[in-house]
């Protein structure tokens, strides 16, 4: 939806835990390499939360590094939306809720989405509607996941891929000319089962190849749905931050839709595939790293289970 009124991202923070598993402790218990996981993803390494860590404790080191980096106060918050796929005790209560009341935040309306690795850009969008319609004024949209929880560690094709991590960003309006320019939301609920959370052993199933196919035209498809819509080309956007699921999804995209490789933001090397918290994470990092500056056109792009798919424009 494009925007009637200027909505924009005032903060950002993350968080990653403090373990690092890197592919060759991996390999001390499966079948794999790190010739084999960083050949076939650009993974090297990835974050790995305590046992008695849950994604809420992740949301919540994320929304204390955005209060410490701006001078934003959590009196401010009305709205909490957590996008994840590990909620704590299954999201019911949801994070959100568990969130508000770990950082001491009364009254504010809380709750999650599910939309697999796309859920940090389906809560943007479901944080500026409801700024629009007034139902919400400053909104902390977080992606958290404890994905290490629900990876089954004796499977090669899936252990390698996912690490944990929490990112959140400040949504609020400005009067000035910047902020969420439109965004474009997509499910094709026919391949709900590539990618799943099975109910009988809880842990994560992949049809790799059929989603890797299904990731890189998803991303293309979003780019030029996004650009065509508002009357830009390529060559306007400064960044595309990606859901960072693999480096060669990202390479065959750029191929196949002609685009600068140099332009995707990737951090996938450190974190691995982090679901719905990676962009907040990515643009955390890019933040800290001063590749944000003003008057940059930004493409936020989501794809993951559902198979769900969508991304942002924004103004920097
Ligand atoms: O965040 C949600 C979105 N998720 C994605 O976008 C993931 C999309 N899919 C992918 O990124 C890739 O399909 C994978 C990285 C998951 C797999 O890469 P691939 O090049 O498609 O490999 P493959 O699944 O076709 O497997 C090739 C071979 C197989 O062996 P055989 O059957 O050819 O003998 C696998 O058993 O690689 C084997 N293999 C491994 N070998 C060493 C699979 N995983 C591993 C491993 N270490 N960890």
């Amino acid at each position: 939806m494009k925007s009637p009124q200027p909505i924009y991202i005032s903060a950002i923070g993350c968080y990653v835990p403090t373990k690092i598993v890197s592919n060759n402790d991996l390999a001390q218990s499966v079948d794999t390499s790190d010739e084999w996981i960083h050949s076939h993803t650009g993974i090297r390494e990835r974050r790995i939360a305590k046992p008695e860590e849950q994604c809420s404790d992740l949301a919540v080191n994320a929304a204390l590094d955005l209060f410490a980096k701006s001078n934003r106060k959590r009196e401010e918050i009305d709205g909490i939306i957590v996008a994840t796929a590990t909620a704590d005790h299954y999201g019911f209560p949801s994070t959100a809720c568990i969130v508000a009341e770990k950082l001491g935040i009364k009254g504010a309306a809380a709750f999650d989405i599910g939309a697999g690795c796309t859920g940090f850009i389906y809560a943007l969008e479901i944080a500026r509607g409801m700024i629009m319609s007034g139902s919400m004024t400053k909104a902390l949209v977080f992606g958290s996941e404890k994905l290490s929880e629900v990876v089954n560690w004796k499977d090669r094709n899936t252990c390698v891929l996912f690490g944990d991590g929490a990112g959140c960003v400040l949504l609020e309006r400005t009067e000035e000319p910047k902020g969420i320019i439109d965004s474009t939301l997509h499910a094709e609920g026919a391949g709900s089962l590539a990618l799943a959370i099975t109910k009988d052993t809880k842990t994560i199933t992949m049809e790799g190849r059929a989603v890797y196919a299904f990731a890189v035209r998803a991303i293309g498809d979003t780019v030029l749905e996004l650009l065509t819509r508002n009357d830009l080309t390529i060559e306007d956007i400064t960044w595309i931050v990606p859901h960072q699921a693999n480096h060669r999804i990202i390479a065959a995209c750029s191929k196949r839709y002609g685009f600068d490789p140099t332009m995707f933001y990737l951090n996938i090397e450190r974190y691995a595939n982090t679901s719905a918290a990676s962009i907040p994470i990515a643009l955390a990092e890019m933040e800290e790293g001063g590749l944000l500056k003003s008057g940059q056109k930004i493409l936020f792009v989501g794809f993951g289970a559902g198979l769900t798919y969508g991304g942002t424009l924004i103004q920097w």
